[in-house]
């Protein structure tokens, strides 16, 4: 670990000076990734998983719209790739396709820009939170950030190649080193998503090349879906004319047809892929076991809704008995979450604070999330208690 540690840290010192020079095209050209974080946990985040990379970010950098790079969390099921070479590395696009073709990081710097700012978020967020316990990475409230993403339309690296009539689903695998005999990190989303104008190949976070953490060169960014579908250093797409088998289609991220219980069974037949994200909205202050003074308190927080906008939160500060409106951010894009506020005269004792927010297909957050086996799309109405003194 140490010497990956040191790796990291060579790295990132001698590429972030390159990428603080280089422009738009010009980080085709960089030598490698920058790394953002050099020791898990030094800059604030939490560190759920060191030996695969695991940070979730603290609620209190819910306070700005776009999360800085260094605050935005990560999620790696296997190592990062050790070496990435730039000047070797390709995208290959193949399968249903009339043209198999490839490209280099030059190739793919010529494509048209767009620029999407999305919430990704872990399905896995708030797994610690469900009741009873389920086994995974424990995330509570922060396996979700939002950054502007930027890079060429995949639907326009697609029609380069030529997608076939029976071309149904697109295959994305990344780069990261296998331990053992654990399986390729392989997703697929079908045609339709794969071709929307606002699912790209991310190559850009923040309006800085993508660092290593975040899936440098370049990632997949499927918006307002389960943060899986964006895969990280994307190096094949493959048209396929039925949805990948593997791993981490099936039996992971799926999410039980029905109702399941603590300890049934659930046929992989019963289950469906998990795609758009849940509505769903967290309390970013006042923290958990603050103790305030009475008088006006902010408390503000973050709402999204996956492919849904927000449409409204209400907050109660008296356990869920009553309920009022916040007032939305004004930054706001389709796939983004929404900053709110709600201006609260506090007065003296000790409080539940709730939040709950509902999207425009009308879904509302409830008090209980599903419950299912591997802890996905949690969403109950978020609370914090506190002391106002
Ligand atoms: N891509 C690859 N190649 N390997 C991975 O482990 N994790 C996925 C996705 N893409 C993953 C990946 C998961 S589960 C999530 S939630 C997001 O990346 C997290 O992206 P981030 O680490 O940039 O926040």
């Amino acid at each position: 670990m140490n010497e990956r540690r040191n790796f990291l840290k060579s790295l990132s010192s001698a590429a972030i000076g390159t990428a603080a020079l280089v422009g738009w095209q010009g980080w085709a050209q960089m030598i490698g990734p920058r790394s953002s974080i050099d020791l898990p946990g030094e800059d604030g985040m939490i560190v759920r998983s060191v030996r695969f990379l695991d940070l979730e970010t603290p609620v209190e950098y819910f306070n700005s719209w776009l999360t800085p790079v260094s605050h935005f969390f990560v999620r790696n099921h296997m190592h990062e790739p050790v070496e990435l070479n730039t000047a070797e590395w390709r995208l290959s696009v193949s399968g249903e396709v009339e043209k198999p073709c490839a490209f280099s990081l030059r190739e793919l710097a010529n494509f048209a820009v767009h620029s999407v700012v999305n919430t990704l978020e872990c399905a896995g967020n708030g797994r610690g939170l469900q009741r009873p316990q389920v086994p995974g990475i424990q995330w509570q409230k922060g396996a979700v950030s939002t950054a502007r993403f930027s890079g060429p339309r995949l639907a326009d690296v697609l029609h380069r190649a030529g997608v076939k009539s029976n071309g149904k689903h697109v295959m994305l695998r990344g780069l990261d080193e296998v331990p053992g005999k654990v399986p390729p990190f392989i997703r697929s989303i079908p045609i339709e998503k794969a071709l929307d104008s606002d699912t790209i190949i991310a190559t850009h976070m923040n309006g800085e090349p993508l660092t290593k953490h975040h899936g440098f060169p370049a990632r997949s960014l499927v918006p307002g879906w389960v943060g899986a579908a964006s895969v990280k250093w994307l190096t094949e797409i493959k048209v396929l004319d039925s949805e990948f088998v593997g791993n981490f289609m099936s039996p992971g991220y799926r999410f039980p047809n029905q109702l399941v219980k603590p300890g049934d069974s659930v046929k992989p037949e019963d289950t469906h892929v998990l795609t758009g994200l849940n509505v769903k909205s967290v309390i970013s202050g006042p923290l958990e076991g603050s103790g305030l003074k009475s008088g006006k308190v902010s408390v503000h927080g973050a709402a999204w809704a996956g492919e849904a906008d927000i449409v409204k939160v209400e907050i109660s500060t008296d356990g869920g008995s009553t309920w009022n409106a916040a007032a939305l951010g004004h930054e706001q894009s389709r796939f983004a979450w929404r900053l709110w506020t709600y201006a609260w005269n506090a007065k003296r004792g000790d409080y539940v604070i709730r939040s709950r927010a509902t999207d425009s297909q009308g879904r509302v957050q409830p008090s209980e999330a599903v419950w299912n086996p591997s802890g996905y799309l949690y969403n109950a109405i978020d609370e914090v208690k506190i002391h106002v003194a």
